[in-house]
C-alpha cells in the first residue's frame, strides 16, 4: 500500500456540523506538520490547510472559526481574506489564489481525510 494514499478517520459524520466549528487536524506537508481543517458547507464535506494565501498564517479567528457573520464565506481573521467554503477559492479580499484543499471522504456515519500524495508547493 502507498503510504500516501491512505484514508485516515477524522470524526463521526454527525459531529461535523453544517457551516459550524471546524474540525481541526494535522497533516505534513512540505516536510513539516500543519494545521488543517474541516468544515460542512451544503452537505459537502470539506477540508484545507489552515493557511492563508495572503500572508501564510492561520486563519481561524477562534480556534476552528473560520464563518463570517452569515456563515457564507471562509474568513481569515488577519486581514479579511474570504474563500468560497466548497473550493476554497478566493473571492475577495487579499488573498491571491485558492486554499489547499484536502481530500475528505464522507460515507455519511463517518469522514476520512486521505493523506496528500498531491501535497506538492510546486502545484501552487
Ligand atoms: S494573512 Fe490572511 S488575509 Fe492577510
Amino acid at each position: 500500500m502507498d503510504i500516501n494514499d491512505t484514508w485516515i478517520w477524522l470524526c463521526k459524520s454527525r459531529d461535523l456540523l453544517e457551516r459550524g466549528a471546524a474540525i481541526a487536524f494535522d497533516v505534513a506537508y512540505a516536510g513539516r506538520w500543519m494545521r488543517a481543517f474541516a468544515i460542512r458547507f451544503e452537505g459537502q464535506a470539506c477540508a484545507y490547510l489552515n493557511e492563508c494565501t495572503h500572508v501564510p498564517m492561520e486563519m481561524d479567528w477562534q480556534p476552528n472559526q473560520f464563518w463570517d457573520h452569515q456563515k457564507r464565506w471562509l474568513l481569515c481573521a488577519t486581514h479579511g481574506a474570504a474563500y468560497q467554503p466548497n473550493t476554497g477559492q478566493c473571492v475577495m479580499g487579499p488573498c491571491k489564489r485558492g486554499l489547499k484543499k484536502i481530500d475528505l471522504k464522507d460515507d455519511g456515519e463517518n469522514v476520512f481525510w486521505r493523506t496528500q500524495y498531491n501535497l506538492n508547493p510546486a502545484e501552487f
